[in-house]
């Protein structure tokens, strides 16, 4: 479900004119002039010698320590985790923009309605609590007194804005009547119950401990009895679900974690808010809590934003184990990394945090970690014991489990972990490579299925937003994607009196294709956008709505940053000559592209040529071969007058 409102078009137009790179970036960044561009200390790694650089005139950064590039939404997105609509926000916000929203549909209104009075109240009563726990004698003597008791500072209650309800019955229900919340809401929000028909406080008593979306808004709360649970009474009490607090995806934690997670590039994963809140206190500020529950997709995908580094750390005998283990599988299929830690001696990484100190309980850490994959296959083992039909189970789930390791650039875990579980369950390599194999190809062959008997609805645009993120890692695309970001830089100016470069463009490759969809699918864009006279650029179309289509527009304008130093140079080289370089930047491009395909079909044809036993097809190969061979050589002949000028 989609809570963000729709931001019209005109207001994200009024948005992009107005900003300013090394505004907006220098905000979170320090930033000192050098030359054309900006410099600074990377925020997404730690580094003492500033790599992070920012480009007023293209709009994008890129830090050349760790690669992490963008533009200005890309990156209030990665910096501070928000959503594309939320970083348009923060901008229209900082530039006193007013948001002018399109309309949207009556239940779509109807649920931002409810999920705005809930913040709201939410936010109240944040502001309640803690102002009843710090300021009355109520709050000082039954909570802060257990807090303290409990080795919990002023500033980190106040860090996690923890608050307390007083015993009273309606101490906040009769506050947050007078201040016109209606009854619904706070009933919905879990604040308050409904006793014979009074409103009376749901958390009497109790300490509250706010729990934060990724942006830090304020979607719930849990509140914890002072003490001991009383034998009927439970420990916890926590928001119902409702509008804004879906308990599968949250992270207790994660947003005053986000940036240590980003720079330490691993995520603790503890089971209490308790543990998240001492080992903040100790200076462990990379840990989220998952209350204990099975981690859920939408959980993992939030730890998957920052890192791919994923350290459990549970006490030795926690149910919790167990559960997160359900999650395994997943986890591997988002191409996690995941490592457990066990804390010894009936302790929770709270109460050990506390009793051997930071330095010691990271030194445990680093020391302790499993491997999650071995310590599920040990756990499995011991369960098996000697039985052979159960030791058979056992093979054919790990083989399930790695077969989830399926990414390209996972290959050799993948192999490693083979050997190693093959070693240990003392079987054949070989035999264990072609059941994960099977595995593999079961799901692909499943997923094909599904998709032929789907309908196909695919307009290319709506295509699998996450798809364009690995356009880079794909060496063979650089052509493709350099013939975009020529056409998105310079389309609209003049190739010559008759045509646009964006025309001519057109024109030269009309007897060419793209190979890599999601390039054609932005080339495809581009063109019907121009033809519709939208006049469409890298600017306009970096806030398509479609995101994989932005994404791509990102990685195309970044794209000169990847490119080799050669070709960067021999740009240089013209640009002294004081030549207008985007005609031959056009030129180039177009020329590298063509010559990239002819290639292909040259191996085609050879290929062809070798396989053919009918004479008058081998006969026609033999001209297309001298053909191509030709365009090769018109075309090299022009690179090389480009580059010797
Ligand atoms: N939990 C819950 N409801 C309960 C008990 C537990 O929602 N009745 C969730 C909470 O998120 C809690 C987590 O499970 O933080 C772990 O539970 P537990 O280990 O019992 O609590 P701690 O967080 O360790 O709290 P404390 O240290 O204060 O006992
Ligand atoms: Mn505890």
């Amino acid at each position: 479900m989609n809570l963000d409102k729709m931001i019209s078009p005109q207001t994200i137009e009024q948005i992009t004119n107005r900003i300013d790179i090394i505004d907006v970036v220098g905000e979170f960044v320090k930033l000192k002039k050098r030359g054309a561009n900006y410099l600074g200390l990377c925020p997404f790694h730690n580094e003492r010698t500033p790599s992070f650089t920012v480009s007023p005139s293209k709009e994008i950064y890129k830090c050349f320590g760790c690669g992490k590039s963008g533009n200005t939404i890309t990156f209030l997105m990665e910096h501070e985790k928000y959503s594309y609509a939320e970083a348009l926000k923060w901008l229209a916000q900082r530039y006193n923009i007013e948001i002018q929203e399109t309309e949207v549909s009556d239940e779509t209104r109807v649920i931002q309605q409810a999920a705005e009075s809930l913040h709201a109240v939410n936010n109240f009563a944040q502001k309640f609590f803690a102002e009843q726990l710090l300021a009355t004698e109520e709050g000082q003597s039954n909570a802060v007194t257990y807090l303290e008791e409990r080795g919990y500072d002023l500033n980190t209650i106040e860090k996690f804005q923890l608050g307390y309800n007083p015993t009273q019955k309606n101490a906040f229900a009769s506050v947050a009547i007078r201040q016109q919340f209606s009854q619904e809401i706070l009933l919905k929000s879990g604040l308050v119950i409904n006793r014979n028909d009074e409103l009376i406080d749901n958390y009497r008593g109790r300490i509250i401990f706010p729990i934060h979306n990724t942006t830090g808004k304020i979607i719930g709360f849990g509140a914890r009895v002072i003490g001991k649970p009383a034998a009927a009474g439970p420990k916890y009490i926590n928001t119902p679900e409702n509008e804004i607090y879906v308990k599968s995806k949250i992270l207790y934690g994660a947003y005053f974690a986000r940036h240590s997670i980003d720079k330490n590039n691993e995520c603790f994963l503890v089971e209490g808010y308790t543990d998240v809140i001492s080992l903040h206190q100790a200076g462990i500020e990379n840990v989220v809590a998952s209350g204990g529950t099975s981690l859920t997709i939408d959980q993992l995908r939030i730890i998957k934003k920052y890192t791919n580094n994923l350290t459990i750390i549970y006490d030795g005998d926690a149910a919790g184990i167990k559960a997160a283990m359900r999650g395994l599988d997943m986890a591997l299929e988002e191409g996690l990394n995941v490592k457990l830690v066990l804390i010894p001696d009936n302790e929770d990484p709270d109460s050990y945090v506390k009793k051997v100190g930071a330095s010691s309980f990271r030194e445990f850490v680093a020391a302790n970690k499993k491997d999650f994959i071995l310590f599920q296959l040990d756990v499995l083992l011991k369960e098996a014991g000697n039985d052979i039909t159960k030791r058979n189970v056992v093979v054919n789930q790990v083989a399930e489990s790695l077969s989830r390791i399926h990414r390209a650039e996972d290959f050799s875990r993948r192999q490693a972990y083979i050997h190693e579980c093959a070693s240990i369950l003392k079987i054949d390599e070989h035999g264990l490579i072609n059941l994960v194999n099977k595995y593999i190809n079961d799901r692909v062959n499943k997923d094909e299925k599904q998709r032929i008997n789907k309908p196909e609805t695919a307009d290319v645009e709506t295509a699998d937003p996450f798809k364009g993120e690995d356009l880079l890692f794909q060496p063979d695309d650089a052509q493709e994607k350099n013939v975009l970001r020529v056409l998105l830089e310079y389309g609209l100016n003049q190739w010559n009196e008759e045509q646009t470069i964006a025309e001519y463009i057109f024109h030269e490759l009309d007897q060419f294709s793209f190979d890599n969809a999601e390039m054609k699918n932005l080339y495809g864009v581009y063109r019907r956008h121009y033809e519709q006279g939208l006049n469409p650029s890298a600017k306009t179309l970096l806030y398509h709505e479609n995101a994989a289509i932005r994404t791509l527009v990102v990685n195309v304008t970044m794209f000169p940053f990847e490119l080799s130093r050669r070709w960067d140079e021999k740009l240089e080289n013209i640009k002294v000559n004081d030549v207008d370089t985007s005609l031959q930047d056009v030129a180039m491009s177009l020329n590298y592209f063509k010559l990239r395909k002819i290639k292909r079909m040259f191996e085609q044809n050879q290929r062809d040529i070798e396989q053919t036993k009918d004479w008058n097809k081998l006969l026609q190969l033999m001209e297309l071969h001298k053909q191509l061979k030709e365009e090769e050589r018109k075309i090299t002949d022009q690179l090389g007058t480009v580059i010797m000028k």
